[in-house]
């Protein structure tokens, strides 16, 4: 029996702590156009998340499932972003605290964690208020020790983790501070530089994965000609952000769509990543759902990869985490 290693990938965590817990409504209470609000409340009861606060207990869920492994990729959005602004806000930043130190407690040495949209700030989605912040970089990649780019070899793969945020900048310009714009371009600069060099490194025909929370980021990666390079040795992408499977689904369905302007930053933000979609493809990509799912489908859970040493193609599993605190977990493992 060849050695296999084993990766575990968990996404969107989503914690509320009590900070957060306190701001019930949070994502309403921002939307002053009473048709936006009436829209938004059926799309979250209906579809999305009913209850956004309400599954702290999945992270415990997850870890009692987890088992052992080699390596536990967490790939972004640790808190609930109640304030939009990110880990700068101090309710956010306790809520990805307490997430980050669980699952480094947990998985000591083994922890690679990406950073998502949802730490440096992000515009609410009616309600125009919010956006990436300066100050939630600096306690995401401080206090937080967030590596805003990380590589792991396992066996003869190389895992490479990358910040969607800044790749998709030109897409999440408009919701930062005017004053800041040029600090966040001058991150970003220095972040594809980083990309650059490591994958200028990496053997031609080595076998690589690459974790990216936001595929928005994805166009934007295939602008540069050393990734297009690099491609056909990546085994695959794997993203979080669009939480299940249902909307992984559509936004292929969706891809190559015009772009929508008239509806606010963050229906233009999504449309365009839509538009730019196609690429997907190239990068092999592959949904890591966020713990909890959808409420539609309630089709929460976490990936495992088995990866052989010998170079041998990965299998990828898909377990799925129950809803109800306190149930056991699920024993059907899907292959994903
Ligand atoms: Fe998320
Ligand atoms: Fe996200």
């Amino acid at each position: 029996m060849p050695e296999t290693h084993r990766l575990l990938v968990l996404s969107d965590v989503h914690y509320a702590g009590p900070g957060e817990q306190a701001r019930r409504g949070y994502e309403l209470r921002v939307v002053k156009n009473r048709l936006h609000r009436g829209l938004i409340w059926a799309w979250r009861h209906g579809v999305w998340l009913k209850d956004p606060l309400a599954h702290n207990h999945l992270l415990d869920q997850f870890c009692a499932a987890a088992g052992e492994a080699d390596l536990v990729v967490a790939n972004g959005d640790y808190s609930c972003d109640s304030a939009f602004v990110g880990v700068s806000d101090a309710a956010a930043g306790d809520s990805a605290r307490y997430v980050l130190t669980r699952l480094r407690d947990r998985f000591p040495n083994r922890l690679a964690a990406v950073l998502g949209d949802h730490e440096l700030g992000k515009m609410s989605l009616a309600g125009r208020v919010g956006g990436p912040r300066l100050a939630s970089w600096e306690r995401a990649t401080g206090e937080l020790a967030l590596e805003p780019f990380w590589q792991r070899a396992l066996g003869n793969r190389v895992l490479v983790g990358v910040t969607s945020t800044l790749l998709a900048l030109p897409v999440y310009e408009a919701e930062t501070l005017p004053a800041e714009r040029e600090r966040w371009r001058a991150l970003r600069a220095a972040h594809l530089d980083q990309i650059r060099s490591a994958l200028a490194a990496l053997e031609p025909g080595r076998r690589w994965l690459l974790f990216c929370h936001d595929p928005t980021a994805l166009p934007f990666l295939w602008e540069e000609p050393l990734v297009r390079e690099r491609l056909t040795s990546l085994e695959a992408t794997v993203i979080g952000h669009l939480h299940t499977g249902l909307i992984f689904w559509l936004s292929r369905r969706l891809a190559g769509m015009p772009e929508i302007r008239f509806l606010g930053q963050a229906i233009h933000r999504m449309s365009r990543a839509l538009r730019q979609a196609r690429c997907w493809r190239q990068f092999k990509v592959r949904l890591c759902p966020s713990l909890t799912g959808c409420e539609l489908l309630k089709d929460g859970g976490f990936l495992e990869a088995r990866l052989p040493a010998d170079g041998g193609p990965a299998r990828w599993l898909k377990h799925p985490l129950p809803w109800t605190p306190g149930a056991p977990t699920r024993g059907a493992v899907s292959p994903t």
